[in-house]
């Protein structure tokens, strides 16, 4: 794009001032401005002014196995998912494209030493939660890792200067997001540099258009991939590819399961996997009505009880038939750092829109949905923030409660 068209194409979009500075710029800063210029949809701003908000239907909770059931048919569960391991029926796919901007460092959240004594980052912490696996079932499975443009690179040179944590490199397959352009609260999109498009990545709701895109649709029919079981990278505790929870997805016939833990708080910031008009659903914790949160069944437990953890197993057969469908774009508010009269500045409280769609999303699409209870101490231990609640200091103590050297 030369700088004509990206004048005239701004101007169509009324997005003139990411030109300001262009005079300031040399010929390498000048080409990367039109190159990112180039690359922007600006179609996501359309949402911001008809915002998604989203009316509730009829709401029900979600028919759970519950950490019992699954105890009484465990062995059987365990033979079956292992059985479709040990086929190539299933693969992983992380999702490292967030920026982790709660946690306050530049570096792929997954670098994040959460050790004391010596270095464990996240990425090999979630390695060794997979070991554990792929030594019971005696082979390793194809590891899809979804990172952004922001932190592509610096995500493959650590896998690789890790020695890919002892996996099977050729197993492991890199793929990357897309991005969208952050704006202010009135839609103009701001400059990161002045020679930078300000752009974030989009969500974690494209990880499986974005994994088509990048041609690995023909490798999953290829290599007989039915399942894909994702997760965030947020989660020390993530049991990957658990093969009793392979085992209860296949035999419940559903479409796709997730797993879940029992709220400990009405308000618990969790999204809540429930039914809506009947169908699979997961309300965000800011969209749950109150009342419902707080309704407690006869025994005392909440009726709406079963928190998502960002781990679900999704059929290949039936993403493939939904995943062109529309998802709503979610508008997060956030502190986002940008050009002001010619100054980088850093705001410390949210000042504009960052635009995402999101995996959750997706669930409903799919139309029916395990709900398969964990035992969130040995399963969940959230790393978001700093301190504090689901921070690196809470992540460590549940890592020493499961004999986690750190
Ligand atoms: P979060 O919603 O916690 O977002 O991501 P985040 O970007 O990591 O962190 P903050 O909000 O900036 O502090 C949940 C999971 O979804 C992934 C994250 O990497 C994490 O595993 N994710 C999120 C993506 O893969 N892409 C995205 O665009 C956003």
């Amino acid at each position: 794009m030369n700088y004509t068209q990206a004048k005239q194409l701004l101007a169509a979009n009324g997005q003139q001032q990411l030109l300001e500075y262009y005079e300031e710029l040399n010929e390498e800063q000048r080409a990367s401005l039109l190159s990112d210029i180039g690359k922007i949809d600006f179609s996501v701003l359309e949402n911001l002014h008809s915002e998604y908000s989203k009316t509730l239907g009829k709401l029900s909770p979600a028919d759970a196995l519950s950490v019992e059931d699954i105890a009484k048919d465990k062995e059987e569960y365990e033979k079956l998912g292992l059985a479709a391991l040990r086929a190539g029926k299933v693969g992983a796919v992380l999702l490292a494209g967030g920026q982790g901007t709660r946690l306050g460092s530049s570096l792929p959240k997954g670098m994040y030493n959460i050790g004391i004594t010596r270095t464990l980052t996240i990425f090999e912490q979630q390695m060794n939660n997979i070991k554990q696996v792929t030594d019971k079932a005696g082979c390793m499975f194809h590891l899809f890792v979804m990172t952004s443009d922001l932190n592509d690179a610096a995500t493959r040179a650590y896998f690789k200067d890790s020695n890919y944590f002892g996996y099977d490199p050729s197993k492991i397959h890199f793929y990357e997001q897309k991005l969208a352009p952050a704006c202010s609260k009135e839609g103009r999109i701001y400059l990161d540099q002045k020679y930078k498009v300000s752009m974030s990545p989009n969500g974690n709701g494209g990880w499986y258009s974005s994994l088509v895109e990048a041609g690995y649709d023909i490798f999953l029919k290829s290599e007989g991939i039915e399942w894909l079981n994702i997760y965030a990278v947020d989660n020390v505790l993530q049991r990957i590819c658990d093969p009793v929870f392979i085992g209860a997805t296949i035999k419940s016939g559903c479409a796709c399961s997730g797993k879940v833990v029992k709220k400990v708080a009405p308000e618990e910031r969790v999204g809540v996997l429930c039914k809506e008009d009947g169908l699979p659903t997961i309300v965000e914790y800011y969209e749950m009505p109150p009342e419902l949160a707080a309704m407690r069944d006869e025994d005392g437990q909440l009726t709406y009880r079963y928190g998502v953890i960002l781990n679900y197993l999704f059929s290949v057969d039936v993403l493939n038939k939904i995943y062109k469908d529309k998802l709503p774009c979610h508008l997060a508010f956030k502190a986002i750092p940008h050009i002001e009269n010619g100054v980088r500045v850093t705001p410390s409280e949210p000042c504009g829109y960052k635009f995402e769609t999101l995996a959750v999303d997706i669930v409903r699409l799919m139309g029916s949905c395990l709900a398969f209870e964990v035992v969130r101490e040995r399963e969940f231990a959230p790393v978001k923030n700093k301190t504090g609640v689901d921070s690196v200091e809470s992540a460590r103590e549940l890592l020493k409660l499961n004999g986690v050297k750190l």
